[in-house]
């Protein structure tokens, strides 16, 4: 366990802010309880920064996050930022975290809860055990690849992005697939397009060319299309998922969508020095400001940055535990309820959740 962690708290947009204050008050609980000390600094992020400096990701927030152990964000987005030009969107401060901090590995777990079995658009029998990890490579492929733009060619416009990966980089992502699978149930399947595809292709030989080390791991090879209807029709079959840049942001999509409930789903981006925690849900301007977001995915996110970054995996298994109480007791908030289960607030179930640790 590392002693003291310093940390980043980005909010953003949105329901980020509530359900930030959730997470903050879970790692209270835990610094009290196992004596960590954290200290939180707070920045502005997304459309938020852009209110207040025009820029999404506003050059003293990037200072603070790279003086720190770990970046907590919230979301970011939301109609008033709508119009903006791609390069001046909340997203833009996201996608600029990612490759300034050289977050190139994104880990989104999808789990299926007993209690929630109901709110998954599949039958039980097809969910009920899925425990599935989606490893999206973070800082390559078609988002970042040059060269890229809109312009005009033979009296039209042409617009175009370009697909690339060097091999260190799909090394590096693989080497992590294995390993993170080692600690799991050992299976690797990798996703490409490589019927079709050169940058796929090669992504498929380095893939195999580093499982050469990890014979004690199972590998397999899909192609994008067919592990999205497999995700449907199998999804207990799949351990760790690891994929390119866009294929993971669609894949982790329907792998959360699996589940039943994105506000349950956490997320972490790492590289060799930074470590980034979100939910995967967005910013749900809908209903921001009510009080009745889900605080669990962004509670969730804070496990994750105690397990890996600070080390402390003991109180990571503590609040998963809670939260599994807490639904297992029947609390719910609005996304996740159902007839029969307790409606709470976000300060509701994030104090039921709180109580839990407390009491393990
Ligand atoms: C995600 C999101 C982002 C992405 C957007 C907001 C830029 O969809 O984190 O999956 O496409 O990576
Ligand atoms: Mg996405």
């Amino acid at each position: 366990m590392k002693k003291s962690c310093k940390i980043a708290v980005l909010p953003g947009d949105g329901i980020g802010p509530e359900i930030m204050k959730s997470a903050l008050k879970v790692l209270e609980a835990i610094s009290e309880k196992y004596g960590i000390q954290f200290e939180f600094k707070e920045a502005l992020v997304g459309g938020a920064a852009i209110d207040e400096t025009g820029d999404p990701l506003p050059e003293e927030t990037l200072k603070l996050c790279k003086e720190s152990d770990a970046i907590l964000f919230g979301a970011v987005g939301g109609e008033k930022w709508d119009n903006l030009p791609t390069d001046k969107r909340p997203e833009k401060g996201l996608l600029r975290i990612r490759k300034e901090l050289d977050l190139f590995a994104n880990l989104r777990p999808a789990k299926a809860y007993n209690a929630l079995l109901d709110s998954s658009p599949l039958k039980n029998s097809i969910i009920k055990g899925v425990d599935l990890l989606v490893l999206r490579e973070l800082t390559g492929g078609i988002y970042f690849g040059e060269p890229r733009g809109i312009e005009e060619k033979n009296g039209e416009r042409v617009g175009y992005n370009t697909m690339i990966y060097y091999e260190h980089e799909i090394k590096r992502i693989g080497k992590l697939a294995f390993e993170l699978a080692r600690s799991r149930r050992k299976k690797v399947t990798s996703v490409d397009k490589a019927n079709v595809l050169e940058v796929s292709a090669l992504w498929r030989e380095v893939i195999t060319e580093v499982h050469n080390d990890y014979a004690d791991v199972e590998l397999e090879h899909m192609y994008v299309d067919n592990c999205a209807m497999q995700l449907i029709r199998r999804p207990k079959d799949f351990d760790v998922i690891v994929t390119g840049n866009m294929f993971g942001d669609i894949i982790s999509d329907e792998a959360g969508a699996l589940t039943g409930s994105l506000g349950m789903l956490p997320s972490a981006s790492i590289g060799e020095r930074y470590a980034f925690y979100e939910p995967i849900h967005g910013s749900a301007p809908d209903i921001a400001g009510k009080g009745i977001a889900n605080p669990v995915a962004m509670i969730l996110s804070a496990a994750m940055m105690l397990e890996i970054t600070c080390k402390l995996p003991e109180a990571a298994r503590d609040i998963e535990e809670a939260v599994d109480k807490a639904l297992e007791e029947g609390y719910r908030t609005t996304d996740i309820w159902s007839p029969g289960t307790k409606k709470v607030s976000t300060e509701e179930m994030t104090e039921v959740i709180i109580n839990h640790i407390k009491q393990s």
